[in-house]
C-alpha cells in the first residue's frame, strides 16, 4: 500500500479541523481549493516541512482564522434572488401596522449586502427607524470589516432591486456607500453559526435569512443547523434560504409558504416535528468588535417583542407585487399543455399547485420522447409534496437520461441521506465531486 505524502495527511487535517470548526462539508469546497490554500499559508506562515504546518494548524487558532477566512465563500449581492426582498416588505406588514418591533436577522451576511438590502427594504415600506433592527452575522472578519465600511462596487450589483433602492446609497470614488440612515439599522457580529453557543439562549427573530450557507455544511451539522435555526425563529418567524437549499431536512421542522422564488419556510407547530428544546446557556452578552477571534458569540440580544401573526396559508397571503412571477391569472387558469408546457409546470410547482404541475409534466411525458428535465421537475414537485420515495424515483430517471446533471445528483443525494441511504449518498457526492473538478480542469484549460 503506498504511503500517504506529508501533503495528503495536512489535507486530511485541514478538512477535518474545517469540518469540527466550522461544519464544512469537504466535497463543498473541493480538495484543489484546499489545496492551494493551505500551499499558500504554508508559505506565509514559513512553514519548512508539511509536517511543521500541521502543527501550527494543531495548535495556534490564529492560523485555523487564516484558513478560514480563505476558504469560505463570501459571494454576495443586493437584493439577491429579489423575490425574499419582495415577500419580506409583505410579511412584515402587519408589525408595522400594529407598531410591534420587527427584528431579522442575516446570518451569514458576508460583507452586508444582504441585511442593507433588508433595511433598505423595511425602510422603503415605511417602517419606523425605531421599530426595527437587522442583526447581521458572519465567521469571516474581513468580510465583516468590509461590511460595516458600507461601501460597494460594481460586483454587489448584479440584478434587479424590487424599488428605487438609489436614494439609499451615495456616490463616491470607491463606489456607491450605503447612507447612515440605513447602516444604523443594522448590527454586526462576528459569530459561528455552527456553534451551539453562537446565540443566547433566549435571542428570537422575526425573520431570518439564512442563504447560501447550508449547502456548505457536512449532513450532521446541517440537521443541528436548521434545528437552531428553527429554536431562533420566534412562533411565527419566517425563514429565508438559498435557491439550492430547500432541503428535505427543513421539511421535517419548517413548511413552505409556497411563495414563488422566495425560497421561505414558516415553522411547523405541531409537537411531533418540534426539535429538542434548546440546553440552557449562559450565553456572552458581551459586545466585541468584529475582529474578534473565532469562534464567538453574540452581542446582546435587544427585549424580543412579538409581532403579529404573518398569514400561513398561500390564499391570505398579501396581493403579489408586480415584479412577482406569479399573477392572478396564473391562478385561475388551467394548466394548458400547448403552450410553453414546461415553462408553466416551473411556475405552478413554485406556486405551490403541486398536483396541476405534476399532471402537465405526466402530459408532457406522455406525448413526447423522455425528457430529464420533466423528470427534474417532478422531482422536486414530489419532494415539496413530501413524497420522497417518488422523489427519488424520478430523479433516478433523471439521472439515467443526463447521467451529469448536476442539481439532480444534489437532491439525489439528500434524499438518499435522509433516508439513512449513506452508501448511495456518499456514491453520488462523489460523482458530483468529479464532475466539478472535471468542469474546474475544462474551465482553466
Ligand atoms: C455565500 S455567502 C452567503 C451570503 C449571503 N447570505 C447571501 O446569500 O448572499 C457564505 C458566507 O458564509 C460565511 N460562513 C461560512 N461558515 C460560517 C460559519 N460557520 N459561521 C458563520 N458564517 C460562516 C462565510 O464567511 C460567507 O460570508
Amino acid at each position: 500500500m503506498p504511503l500517504k505524502s506529508d501533503k495528503q495527511d495536512a489535507l486530511e487535517l485541514a478538512q477535518a479541523i474545517l469540518g469540527k470548526a466550522i461544519g464544512m462539508d469537504p466535497d463543498s469546497v473541493g480538495p484543489a481549493l484546499l489545496e492551494r490554500v493551505l500551499a499558500e499559508r504554508r508559505r506565509q506562515t514559513k512553514s519548512p516541512t508539511w509536517s511543521a504546518y500541521q502543527n501550527l494548524l494543531r495548535c495556534r487558532p490564529d492560523e485555523l482564522d487564516e484558513l478560514v477566512e480563505r476558504i469560505v465563500v463570501p459571494e454576495t449581492w443586493f437584493f439577491r434572488d429579489l423575490e425574499p426582498f419582495v415577500l419580506l416588505k409583505e410579511i412584515s406588514a402587519a408589525a408595522r401596522a400594529t407598531g410591534a418591533f420587527y427584528s431579522v436577522l442575516s446570518a451569514p451576511c458576508s460583507t452586508g449586502e444582504e441585511p442593507y438590502s433588508i433595511a433598505m427594504a423595511l425602510l422603503e415600506s415605511g417602517f419606523d427607524p425605531n421599530k426595527f433592527h437587522v442583526d447581521a452575522a458572519d465567521i469571516s472578519r474581513s468580510s465583516l470589516q468590509r461590511a460595516q465600511q458600507g461601501v460597494f462596487g460594481k460586483n454587489s450589483f448584479r440584478g434587479q432591486a424590487p424599488f428605487e433602492a438609489e436614494r439609499y446609497f451615495e456616490k463616491n470614488k470607491e463606489g456607491r456607500a450605503v447612507r447612515a440612515e440605513v447602516r444604523r439599522q443594522v448590527r454586526f457580529f462576528q459569530t459561528n453559526l455552527v456553534d451551539p453557543d453562537g446565540f443566547p439562549a433566549n435571542q428570537s427573530y422575526d425573520a431570518i435569512f439564512c442563504r447560501n450557507f447550508l449547502i456548505y455544511l457536512k449532513p450532521d451539522v446541517k440537521t443541528a443547523t436548521i434545528k437552531r435555526l428553527w429554536r431562533l425563529l420566534k412562533p411565527d418567524g419566517v425563514l429565508f434560504v438559498g435557491h439550492a437549499e430547500s432541503l428535505p431536512l427543513l421539511y421535517e421542522h419548517f413548511h413552505s409558504t409556497n411563495r414563488p422564488r422566495a425560497f421561505a419556510f414558516l415553522k411547523n407547530r405541531d409537537d411531533a416535528t418540534q426539535p429538542d428544546a434548546p440546553a440552557p446557556r449562559t450565553a456572552d452578552l458581551t459586545p466585541g468588535p468584529v475582529a474578534a477571534p473565532l469562534p464567538r458569540r453574540t452581542r446582546p440580544a435587544r427585549a424580543a417583542t412579538r409581532s403579529e401573526p404573518i398569514k400561513r396559508r398561500r390564499e391570505d397571503s398579501p396581493p403579489l407585487r408586480e415584479t412577482s412571477v406569479s399573477s392572478p391569472q396564473a391562478k385561475e387558469a388551467a394548466p394548458n399543455i400547448a403552450a410553453d408546457d414546461m415553462e408553466q409546470a416551473r411556475r405552478l410547482a413554485d406556486e405551490g399547485r403541486l398536483d396541476d404541475a405534476r399532471r402537465l409534466c405526466e402530459q408532457r411525458l406522455k406525448l413526447g420522447r423522455p425528457e430529464a428535465d420533466v423528470y427534474h421537475l417532478l422531482g422536486l414537485v414530489e419532494e415539496a409534496a413530501q413524497r420522497f420515495a417518488a422523489a427519488e424515483e424520478h430523479f433516478k430517471k433523471a439521472l439515467y437520461l443526463e447521467p451529469g446533471r448536476e442539481e439532480t445528483l444534489v437532491h439525489l443525494a439528500l434524499l438518499c441521506e435522509r433516508s439513512g441511504k449513506a452508501k448511495q449518498a456518499a456514491a453520488l457526492r462523489q460523482r458530483l465531486k468529479r464532475l466539478k473538478e472535471r468542469a474546474a480542469v475544462e474551465s482553466s484549460g
